[in-house]
C-alpha cells in the first residue's frame, strides 16, 4: 500500500494533495495535462444558489510572486451543476464542493441540494470570499456569525462531512477556528486570499473593477504556514493547508505545520502539472528520509 495514503474524515485518499477551489474549474479542464485521478481529491469552483456572472471590469492583477483576483464567484448555480455538470465528470477521485451564499438562507439552500448529490464527498463552507458585496467573508471575520452559520449548515448536512474555509483577514484566526469547531465543523481549510488592491498609475484609479481583490500565490505562503501552525495548536479537527504552494517543499512545510491535506491553487496557473510534481516530490522525500507513513509528518514541527 502506498505510503502516501491518508484517511481524511473517514475517507481513504490516495495522497494528501488536492486542488483549491476556483483554481481548477470542475476538474475536467486539466485532463489534457495529467490524470486527475492521481489527485487525493479535487475541490470545485465555488457554487451559489443561482447562476452568477461575477464582477465587472478587470478581475485579475499580477503582483510580485502572486496575483490579486476579484472574480466574484462566477458559477452556473447549484441546480445546473447538479443536473448538467456533475454527472458528466470523467474522473473518480473524491470531490469537495465549495458552497457560498449572500445570506444564511442561501447557504442553507445550497447545502440542502449539495447534501443530496451522491458524487460529492465533502462540503466546504466558504465564509472567506473577499470578492462579493454581500455574504462571503462577512460571515468569516466574526466568531459569532461564523459559528451560527456553521451550526445552521451542519444541521442540514446529514450525509456529508463539513469543512469550513477560513479567512486570513482577521486579527486572530485561531478564535474563528475554535468557533467553527464548537459549531460542529469536521475540518477547517485555510487560508483563503488576503484582501488587497492595485492602483493603475496611468489612470490614477484602482485597477480592479471591484476595487479590492484577494491576494494569493507564493507571496502569502509564510503567513499561511504561520496560521496553519497556530490553528493546529487551537483545534482538534484536521486542517487543509493552502496558500502559495509552488513546489513539494512548500507542501511539506504546510504538513509539518499541521495540515493533513495540502491544497494547490494559483500555482497551477503558471505550472499546470504542479499537483503531480508535488505528489512525486513528497513520495521521493518520504523514501529518502525513510518515513514509514505520511501521517508522521503532520504537525511534526510542533514536536
Ligand atoms: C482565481 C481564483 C479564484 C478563486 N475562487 C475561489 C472560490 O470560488 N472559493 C474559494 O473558497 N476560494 C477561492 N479562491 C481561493 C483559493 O482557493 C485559495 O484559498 C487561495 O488562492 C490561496 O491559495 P493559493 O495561494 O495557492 O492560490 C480562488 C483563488 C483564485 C486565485
Amino acid at each position: 500500500m502506498s505510503k502516501l495514503r491518508i484517511n481524511f474524515l473517514g475517507k481513504e485518499l490516495k495522497n494528501p494533495v488536492i486542488t483549491s477551489s476556483g483554481c481548477f474549474g470542475f476538474g475536467e479542464e486539466y485532463n489534457n495535462y495529467f490524470d486527475v485521478d492521481k489527485l487525493g481529491a479535487v475541490n470545485l469552483k465555488g457554487i451559489t444558489l443561482k447562476k452568477r456572472d461575477g464582477n465587472k471590469g478587470i478581475r485579475i492583477a499580477e503582483t510580485p510572486s502572486g496575483m490579486i483576483n476579484s472574480i466574484g464567484l462566477e458559477n452556473p448555480g447549484v441546480e445546473y451543476f447538479r443536473d448538467k455538470i456533475i454527472g458528466n465528470l470523467k474522473y473518480e477521485t473524491p470531490i469537495i464542493l465549495n458552497i457560498n451564499g449572500e445570506s444564511e438562507e442561501e447557504y442553507i439552500a445550497v447545502a440542502e441540494i449539495a447534501n443530496e448529490i451522491e458524487r460529492i464527498d465533502f462540503i466546504e463552507l466558504n465564509i472567506s470570499c473577499p470578492n462579493v458585496k454581500n455574504g462571503g467573508m462577512a460571515f468569516g471575520i466574526n466568531c459569532k456569525t461564523a459559528e451560527n452559520l456553521t451550526k445552521s449548515v451542519k444541521k442540514v448536512l446529514t450525509k456529508k462531512p463539513l469543512i469550513v474555509k477560513l479567512s486570513p483577514n482577521v486579527t486572530d484566526i485561531t478564535e474563528i477556528a475554535k468557533s467553527v469547531e464548537n459549531a460542529g465543523a469536521d475540518s477547517v481549510s485555510l487560508v483563503n486570499t488576503f484582501l488587497a488592491m492595485k492602483i493603475d498609475i496611468k489612470t490614477k484609479k484602482p485597477l480592479l473593477g471591484n476595487i479590492f481583490g484577494g491576494l494569493s500565490g507564493g507571496c502569502i505562503m509564510p503567513i499561511a504556514v504561520r496560521m496553519v501552525y497556530q490553528v493546529f495548536n487551537a483545534v482538534k479537527i484536521p486542517i487543509i493547508g493552502m496558500g502559495g504552494i509552488e513546489n513539494y517543499n512548500d507542501a511539506l512545510e504546510f504538513m509539518m505545520a499541521g495540515a493533513s491535506l495540502v491544497s494547490i491553487g494559483s500555482g497551477i496557473f503558471s505550472n499546470p502539472i504542479l499537483p503531480i510534481e508535488v505528489i512525486n516530490g513528497i513520495e521521493n522525500y518520504i523514501k529518502e528520509n525513510k518515513i514509514k507513513d505520511i501521517n508522521e509528518l503532520i504537525g511534526i514541527a510542533h514536536k
